[in-house]
């Protein structure tokens, strides 16, 4: 199963680093150096078995962003999954970003009028009052939006915003989410955890977490959550795709690869193992007589049934 996944927004707005980071596995750092992007830059990423997500990732110069709402306006738009628009928080063009952006609802409209859609108020890390200047801005795509479906998230490559965003993104491309989440739920029930999280394996994106829709619970705890979760930070999901990616990456710098993690603290056990082919499944049990290897053969033994 093939999604096309659109990311556009204006030249130097953040796209491909975004990308770079998520896919490639590239520190933020290194960011700097990325060139503009040239037309429109495709990619194929195999995710989660069967799906395979086509990245196309539109060039934001201004000549550009004119030939893909005129001429290549059916091939841009067609058949779009998911639509991630991406505005620089610090733009000094405001007026003209806002105006491609309904621009390219238009074409949205007309050719995949059922395409989610992302809005991204990128480089967060460059202002001070974040949430004020998150609702100002929420506000003003809102009503650009004229009342199409929108999430909006406040993002920055250096930290973990980038990570909840993206995995609200591919939690709407996966068709069995749901099922996963219920599947994780039996098997905390049966590892005695207190919470089971499903990472895809090369983004390290959470795909499903036992407590629920993983959409849903990142953000503020919900009222049902399990009483072992109630009072946990609500970015614990995002920090530990970023924190994972940061120690892959550290592993590739010394020509190691990254298998597998057990922590043994005082209040709690943490196991984090491969669980199918696309897959790493993070086990969390606050009892200490629990042991690691226990933990693990549960996962081995669980492989099976999320091939
Ligand atoms: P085009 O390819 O021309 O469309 O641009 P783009 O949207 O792909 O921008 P690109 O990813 O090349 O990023 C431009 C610059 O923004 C780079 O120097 C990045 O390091 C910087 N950048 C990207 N994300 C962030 C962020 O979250 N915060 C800050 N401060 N800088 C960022």
């Amino acid at each position: 199963m093939k999604r096309k996944v659109l990311l556009m927004g204006a030249s130097g707005s953040g796209k491909t680093s975004m990308r770079s980071l998520i896919f490639s596995n590239n520190p933020a750092s290194l960011t700097a150096r990325l060139g503009a992007t040239i037309d429109v830059e495709q990619n194929h990423v195999r995710f989660m078995g069967d799906l395979i997500l086509n990245l196309w990732d539109c060039g934001g110069q201004d000549s550009y962003m004119d030939t893909y709402l005129s001429t290549q306006r059916p091939t841009i738009f067609q058949q779009v999954g998911v639509m991630i628009y991406v505005f620089d928080v610090e733009s000094r063009e405001n007026h003209k970003d806002l105006e491609y952006f309904r621009d390219c609802m238009a074409g949205l409209k007309q050719y995949s009028p059922e395409a989610a859609i992302f809005l991204l108020i990128h480089k967060m890390d460059l202002v001070r009052e974040r949430s004020q200047v998150f609702d100002k801005r929420k506000v003003e795509l809102e009503e650009a939006s004229e009342g199409a479906k929108i999430s909006v998230f406040g993002t920055s490559i250096y930290d973990e915003s980038l990570y909840k965003a993206w995995s609200n993104i591919v939690h709407t491309l996966i068709p069995n989410a749901s099922i996963l989440s219920r599947h994780l739920s039996t098997f905390a029930e049966a590892c005695n955890a207190a919470e089971v999280i499903l990472f895809e394996r090369t983004t390290f994106l959470v795909i499903a977490t036992s407590s629920s829709n993983p959409s849903s619970t990142r953000s503020s705890p919900e009222p049902h959550e399990t009483p072992s979760t109630e009072g946990l930070d609500s970015k614990r999901y995002e920090r530990t795709s970023e924190l994972i990616k940061a120690f892959k990456y550290a592993c590739t710098r010394v020509r190691e690869e990254f298998r597998s993690l057990e922590m043994e603290m005082y209040d709690f056990t943490a196991v984090l193992d491969e669980l199918t082919k696309n897959t790493y499944v993070m086990v969390i049990v606050h009892d200490p007589t629990i042991q690691t290897a226990a933990l693990k053969m549960n996962i081995r033994l669980a492989r099976r049934k999320f091939e």
